[in-house]
Order: structure tokens, then C-alpha cells, then sequence
């Protein structure tokens, strides 16, 4: 089901990145009018001052995976300010083979519908992107992410699982249209007793694959962290929930039966609530910091932090040793909160990888140790 070379696999040097953007052509895309942008297949660095818009670049590559991109933002927020046109991304990628065209924006008649072409051909949906490029990223508003809901825990994972197996992108997207249409039928009050049926049996069927999907990474992430840097730490994770509970004492095919009859036992609380209380959506990434077993949540700012790059650089080797889609990296402003010498090791992974990878910071001095492996792109200011 999910293609991967052993994690502990050393990547054979001729791989070493040959994969990657070319090019970013953007239009109307928040402070770019129009930008083009050749790059690399290195380390790409992005510097310049507050508000430049490197975090605009980083999230116009964001684009190139299914979803929201980086920052979540609706489709109508990035159409840039007193611009008619809809905003549109062009990428050029090569895959090691050959070259790859894709361009991604907004529907000139739908504002809030994402278009999505590969060479030159209209995708059927965004879900398509999962087969081509796969990525992860790490930005300062995930410093939140284990005090926060889990919510972002659950996107941050599946992400990473869609980038290693495309089909969970589509399975999630089935799961997510009958959930929102049980609880719709839900809060209706009064509703067709087959058509709720139907519904369940979609949100098993879908439901459970995605939770088995989201274990095997889990335990693939598991095996890559034990072999990390040791200047990272290496968190235990765990996917916690009652779908989990269940499959984890009984077979497949039984946890599937048990599950039928407990969604259908909780409609009628589901119907005070209105919302669907069993099911993967509420299943919660648990994250422990190894040397005071103590859950990630509860650690100092500085702890989460270093857990989160761990989990992220863990993830990204993850990717970079699967075969298939294309592999990114993107870190905004991540090294600035590094010491020295984990800003080393950080970059020395980063070159280790078979992964393009994009870094932003205000001051090219951050990224010294870069010199000469990287592509150094210093954006002017605006104003
Ligand atoms: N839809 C938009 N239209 C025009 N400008 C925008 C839009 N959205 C954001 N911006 C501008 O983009 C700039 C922020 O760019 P950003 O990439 O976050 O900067 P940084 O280089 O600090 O990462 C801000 O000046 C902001 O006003
Ligand atoms: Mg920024």
C-alpha cells in the first residue's frame, strides 16, 4: 500500500538531489504582481527584510500539494489587493527524469475553487497533486501545534501520509463530504434511515484505511527518528482514538461490525450535538518527549520547538527515501531560533536529503555554512 525503501536504507549518492522546482512563476499571488523565480535543485535560501514576501513564496509552493497551503487562507485572501485577475501559480519540476508542468490557481468563475493543471491537462481534482509532489513544511505558526486543538495534529500527519500514499488524499476527501453531510442530516432532525446507513457505511469504509494508513506511517516515522541526529530529540508518537482502541483488540473485520453498530447506537446523541462523535476526525497524534516522558504539550517553548523540527526533519526523510513523487522541504524561519550547532546538523541533514528544500531568514549570515552547496536568493524590498 505505501511504498517505501527502509528508513535506515542509505540514499545512494547518484539520487542525491536530482528532484525538484525549476521554476515559480506567479500572477496576482498576494505581494507579487508577477514573479519569476529560475531555481536550482540545492538548498534554495530566501532572505530579505519583514514583509518582503518570502513567506508568499513558500506558500505559492504550498499550492503544488493538495489543500489550503501554508497559511490556510482562503482562495479570495491571496488574489493580490485591487487586482481584477485571479491568482495562478506556474511550476516547471523535474522528477529526476524528466520535466514536469504545473500550474494551480483560482477559477476565474469560482473564486473560492482551486483549477489545477498537469502538462497542460485540467486534474479531475486538487487530490491529483498528491500523486506528483509530495511535501513538508514547518512555519512559526505551527509553535502552537501541540497546544493547540487536534485538528492541526491530524492535517500535519495526513499530509505526510498522502505524501507517501496518494489514494489517503482521495479517501479523506470521501470521508470528510459524508461526515459533513451526516451531521447536515443530523441537525436536520427527521432523515431517511437508509440514506444515514449509507452515509456510516461510507464513513467506515473510508474510516478505517485511513486510520491503518496513519498507523503505518506513524511506525515508519517511529523507525526514522530512532536513527536521527542526536542533536534532535526523538519523541515517541502514538495516533490515539477510539478507532484505534478498537482495531488495535480485535481484527479488521470486526472492529468494522463493532464500528457500524456503535456510529449507528450514537445518533442520538449525535443528534443533540450535531456533530458525528466516533471516528477518525477525532482521532489526536500524541507526541512524547523521551527523556522526561512527559507529553509534548507540557514541555518548554524551546522543547516543543526542537520536537517539532525532529518530527519534520524525521518526516522529510521519510519522503525523500520513497520513490514517486517529487519531495519538498519548506522552513520559514526556522533557523533563526537555532544554536549553532544545531543549525549545523540541521543543515547537514537538509543536504543529506534527496529533497529540495526552501529556507527563509531575514540575515544571509544565518546561513553561512550553506555557502556554495545552496542557491542564495535575496528578495528587494517593496516599498
Ligand atoms: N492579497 C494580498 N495582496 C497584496 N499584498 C498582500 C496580500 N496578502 C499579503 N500581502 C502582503 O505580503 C506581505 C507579507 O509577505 P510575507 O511573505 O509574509 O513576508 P515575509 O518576507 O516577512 O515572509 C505583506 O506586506 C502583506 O501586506
Ligand atoms: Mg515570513
Amino acid at each position: 500500500m505505501i511504498r517505501l525503501i527502509s528508513p535506515q536504507e542509505d540514499i545512494p549518492a547518484a539520487f542525491l538531489m536530482n528532484r525538484g522546482v525549476v521554476s515559480l512563476e506567479l500572477s496576482s499571488f498576494r505581494s507579487y504582481e508577477t514573479f519569476m523565480l529560475s531555481a536550482e535543485l540545492k538548498p534554495i535560501v530566501l532572505t530579505g527584510p519583514n514583509g518582503v514576501g518570502k513567506t508568499n513564496l513558500l506558500e505559492a509552493l504550498s499550492f503544488l500539494i493538495p489543500g489550503r497551503g501554508l497559511r490556510r487562507a482562503k482562495l479570495r485572501d491571496i488574489r493580490q489587493q485591487g487586482h481584477e485577475s485571479p491568482w495562478a501559480v506556474s511550476y516547471q519540476l523535474n522528477d529526476g527524469e524528466g520535466y514536469l508542468q504545473i500550474g494551480t490557481g483560482q477559477d476565474s468563475e469560482n473564486p473560492d475553487r482551486r483549477l489545477v493543471k498537469i502538462n497542460g491537462e485540467k486534474a479531475k481534482s486538487q487530490g491529483t497533486l498528491a500523486e506528483w509532489v509530495s511535501m513538508v513544511w514547518l512555519t512559526p505558526q505551527m509553535d502552537r501545534l501541540f497546544l493547540e486543538g487536534s485538528q492541526g495534529r491530524r492535517r500535519f500527519l495526513d499530509r505526510l501520509v498522502y505524501g507517501l500514499d496518494p489514494a489517503h488524499a482521495q479517501r479523506l476527501s470521501r470521508y470528510e463530504h459524508a461526515l459533513k453531510e451526516r451531521n447536515l442530516l443530523l441537525r436536520q432532525g427527521s432523515y431517511d434511515s437508509r440514506w444515514m446507513e449509507g452515509l456510516e457505511e461510507i464513513l467506515i469504509n473510508e474510516g478505517v484505511p485511513i486510520t491503518l494508513a496513519r498507523q503505518e506511517v506513524i511506525l515508519q516515522l517511529q523507525g526514522v527518528l530512532k536513527t536521527q541526529d542526536p542533536s534532535f530529540p526523538r519523541p515517541h508518537l502514538s495516533l490515539q482514538g477510539e478507532v484505534e482502541t478498537l482495531l488495535q483488540v480485535q481484527k479488521s473485520l470486526d472492529a468494522e461490525e463493532e464500528l457500524r453498530q456503535r456510529i449507528a447506537d450514537s445518533r442520538g446523541h449525535d443528534r443533540m450535538t450535531g456533530r458525528t462523535s466516533l471516528g477518525p476526525h477525532q482521532s489526536d497524534l500524541m507526541v512524547i518527549f523521551p527523556q522526561k516522558n512527559q507529553q509534548a504539550a507540557l514541555c518548554s517553548t524551546g522543547e516543543q520547538k526542537a520536537l517539532l523540527l525532529s518530527i519534520v526533519m524525521a518526516s522529510a526523510h521519510l519522503l525523500s527515501v520513497r520513490t514517486g513523487a517529487i519531495p519538498l522541504l519548506l522552513l520559514d524561519e526556522v533557523v533563526a531560533h537555532l544554536d549553532k550547532d544545531r543549525r549545523k546538523a540541521l543543515f547537514e541533514a537538509i543536504l543529506r536529503l534527496n529533497m529540495q528544500t526552501w529556507l527563509t531568514g531575514t540575515d544571509q549570515s544565518l546561513f553561512e555554512e550553506l555557502e556554495g552547496q545552496g542557491q542564495f536568493v535575496e528578495l528587494g524590498r517593496t516599498d
